[in-house]
């Protein structure tokens, strides 16, 4: 049943977020797998994430489109980097192997297409989840529309896969807000009787770790709800104040396995989130017999 724009509205000021149905349990398996060869492909060919970044940014700035700086296709392996998340990521952005293909790019491994076919596949069911979010908001504040819709009328999203490495029981993604107008986790691997993505609300002023809960089973169809849309700083930025960004956390990982995560962004026109703000990002947090903030 289609929800009302103020339902949604109420929602996502309450919980910081909407839960939504993933559906996502047929494709994340295969993106994670898919996405653990590249990792292997990835450690041993420094130099082609090296090109493989550089043609992201590259692309990022012909596109002309003036989006977050988060917008450009990217590897980055941040496992082990101090002051980082212990975590390794893949963005797919649709369009870019397109032309990277037709410019005669000759770096596009077997193991990289076969990811970006799952991701696209990813995509699409994503974008069906955020639409009636995004336009709901769209129905409330109608200035937004021109911010978030192309010419064509479709949103731009991004898609990252993400693989959280254990980190010594210290949070595996420390709290942050994103630079989207909307993210949505479409799914995770967590085990549904230890969910680890965390929210705090969004209004308060104060943050401290036992203010971030994890979203928890839905009491009503008891099954955990594995999709999540929730704001990113895009609206407040945009003078939207009405729908602040949401805190979010990964609690510290209950096994040695690694952790996967699939999320796609909703970028804003003409709105560049990358630079010095980005700083806000890591808010004020208190620890109060919370877990640890990872240090390393
Ligand atoms: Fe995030």
């Amino acid at each position: 049943m289609r929800k009302e724009p103020w339902a949604i509205f109420r929602e996502l000021i309450l919980n910081g977020y909407v839960t939504v149905p993933s559906d996502a349990a047929s494709i994340a398996p295969r993106v994670y797998r898919a996405f653990d060869t590249l990792v292997d492909f990835a450690t041993e060919n420094i130099s082609w994430v090296e090109s493989f970044n550089s043609e992201g940014i590259g692309w990022k700035i012909r596109q002309g489109l003036d989006y977050s700086g988060a917008f450009a296709p990217a590897y980055k392996d941040n496992r082990g980097v101090c002051g980082k998340d212990n975590k390794v990521s893949y963005q797919s952005c649709p369009g870019f192997w397109a032309e990277l293909k037709c410019a005669g790019f000759d770096s596009y491994p077997a193991k990289v297409e076969a990811l970006d076919m799952e991701l696209l596949d990813a995509i699409d069911l994503v974008r069906e989840k955020m639409w009636p979010i995004g336009r709901a908001l769209i129905e409330l504040e109608p200035s937004l529309e021109h911010r978030l819709l192309n010419r064509n009328g479709t949103a731009n999203l991004t898609i990252r896969v993400i693989r959280y490495s254990p980190a010594n029981g210290n949070l595996a993604a420390q709290p942050h807000v994103d630079r989207s107008a909307l993210t949505c986790v479409l799914d995770s691997s967590d085990p549904l009787s230890t969910p680890t993505l965390a929210f705090a609300k969004p209004w308060l002023s104060t943050l401290r770790l036992s203010n971030f809960r994890a979203v928890q089973a839905d009491n009503e169809n008891k099954i955990l709800p594995r999709a999540v849309v929730f704001p990113g700083e895009g609206f407040a930025r945009l003078g939207f104040e009405a729908v602040p960004p949401t805190p979010h956390t990964v609690f510290p990982l209950a096994s040695s396995a690694n952790r996967y995560s699939l999320v796609a962004h909703w970028m804003v026109r003409g709105l560049d989130l990358s630079g010095p703000e980005t700083e806000l990002r890591l808010l004020p947090t208190h620890d109060d017999n919370a877990p640890a903030i990872a240090a390393a």
